[in-house]
């Protein structure tokens, strides 16, 4: 079995092999430190050992829930929003077939995303679309008070209740959260659903290998015991004895942290196919929330290629260089697709037939990256043999490893979140939420 692969020749024209190898012994203090649990934030380290940790009894009751929810549903809304979210969407993104939602022969139900959000169109059309369907709510939330997601479940449980009544709703209802804390969890004891549990130990962004994200995607239809099987090979080779030359996890969290020191401010995160939009998205939680503090961290941004070359290519190429890319790459895709001849060749295109569409594809990627360097733009590159639940696996630990290790290095806690506090007290200021009185009056005086 292959491993995804982690290649940074592309980084030495900028930072030397020297200063990148140079970081070896800092890198062992921080796996030292994240094994060891001597770090800031070590009550947050439940996701270090947690692939290896997960038991067969244990997926087997996720996916036992999951196919009662199947059973019971043509649509399951998932809501949840940042870490108890974006996990299990880029696995659903990733693996579903891409038009779907259009076959009249569903074996798998529909998976909608709500409660990352306060868009009230957003909600109103959703409910629309649920209205006389057979669905069902995933409520995820790890402290239980999150607003987008408590808003969103609240309008979305009475409609559920109004549709198929309040016995079968309880049915149809799963909640993941705190094992004792937080308000969904007393609402969840209350109304009798059915509820996985966060570990304490576990963030958000860390906690996709959680229920947070093991049961909307084994609801959606995916194997998750070859997504965790993956993390689990992905543990050991990211492992704390495995040497830096051969530890991917210790050379990426190295070399972005060198890329970083000589100016490189921005990481883009690159796909060259549209079913990793969302791990993306994941990915930039994941390192933006973890990096993003004390004045300093990366700025974790993500682009969809070749598409967005005909958007953001131009500033890529030519703009401030103080960016560097980190290219995820699918080495075979699943289908297979040629190019067909045509007699007139009108289009030009003819030197193109009989090429297989993934052809072009890796061309244009090849040809980008050896663009960019040019342009001064140092390339990371991540190879998955394949897109699928395995390798999935496989790529969550490995970035999860990384993380931790690069914002040890860059000397952050990688495992709080506090500035995402500061929003939220305006908001329940202005909203007048109980509890915030002189926050409001606070406010009230500066908005005048
Ligand atoms: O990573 C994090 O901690 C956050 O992104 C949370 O996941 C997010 O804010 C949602 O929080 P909760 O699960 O408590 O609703």
């Amino acid at each position: 079995m292959e491993n995804i692969k982690l290649n940074i020749e592309n980084a030495f024209p900028f930072v030397s092999k020297d200063s990148v190898n140079a970081y070896a012994s800092k890198v062992k203090e921080c796996m030292d430190k994240l094994h060891k649990g001597t770090g800031l934030g070590n009550d947050f380290l439940g996701w270090l050992n947690l692939p290896s940790s997960i038991t067969e009894k244990f997926m087997d009751e996720v996916i036992a829930v999951a196919n009662d929810l199947r059973s019971r549903c043509e649509v399951v809304v998932v809501a949840g929003i940042g870490g108890s979210y974006l996990g299990a969407r880029s696995v659903i993104d990733a693996l579903s077939n891409y038009f779907g939602w259009l076959q009249q022969d569903k074996k798998n139900p529909v998976i909608v995303f709500a409660g990352n959000n306060i868009g009230e169109d957003y909600l109103a059309e959703l409910s629309a679309y649920l209205k006389g369907k057979e669905f069902g709510i995933i409520n995820i939330s790890k402290s239980g008070t999150t607003t987008e997601t408590a808003l969103a479940f609240r309008i979305l449980k009475t409609q559920l209740e109004n549709q198929c009544g309040k016995a079968e709703a309880k049915n149809r209802i799963v909640a993941v959260t705190d094992a004792a804390k937080g308000a969904l969890r007393k609402l969840s004891t209350q109304e009798g659903y059915r509820t996985f549990v966060i570990p304490d130990n576990v963030g958000g962004r860390f906690s996709v290998l959680t229920p947070v994200g093991l049961l909307p995607i084994a609801v959606a239809g995916f194997d998750i015991k070859k997504l965790v099987a993956g993390a689990q090979d992905a543990e050991k080779f990211c492992g704390a004895d495995v040497p830096f030359e051969k530890n991917p996890a210790a050379i990426y969290a190295a070399v972005r942290n060198e890329l970083y020191k000589s100016g490189k401010k921005i990481e883009i995160l690159v796909n060259y196919h549209p079913k990793l939009h969302y791990i993306g998205e994941w990915w930039k939680q994941l390192y933006g929330e973890s990096e993003g503090k004390d004045l300093k961290g990366i700025f974790p941004a993500a682009v969809d290629y070749s598409t967005d070359l005909h958007s953001m290519g131009q500033w890529v190429q030519e703009g401030e260089r103080t960016i560097f890319e980190t290219v995820i790459s699918i080495k075979s895709p699943k289908y297979k697709v040629e190019v067909p001849s045509d007699a007139e060749n009108l289009d030009g295109l003819n030197f193109l037939a009989g090429k297989r569409v993934d052809q072009v594809n890796k061309m244009a990627e090849l040809g980008v990256t050896l663009a960019h360097i040019d342009g001064k733009v140092p390339n990371l590159h991540v190879e998955m043999p394949e897109l699928n639940e395995y390798y999935i696996g496989q790529l969550f630990y490995f970035f999860e490893k990384a993380c931790g290790i690069s914002g040890y290095l860059l000397g952050v806690n990688p495992f709080n979140q506090p500035g995402v506090e500061a929003y939220k007290k305006n908001m329940f200021a202005l909203l007048g939420k109980p509890g915030y009185e002189k926050e409001t009056e606070a406010i009230k005086a500066r908005l005048k």
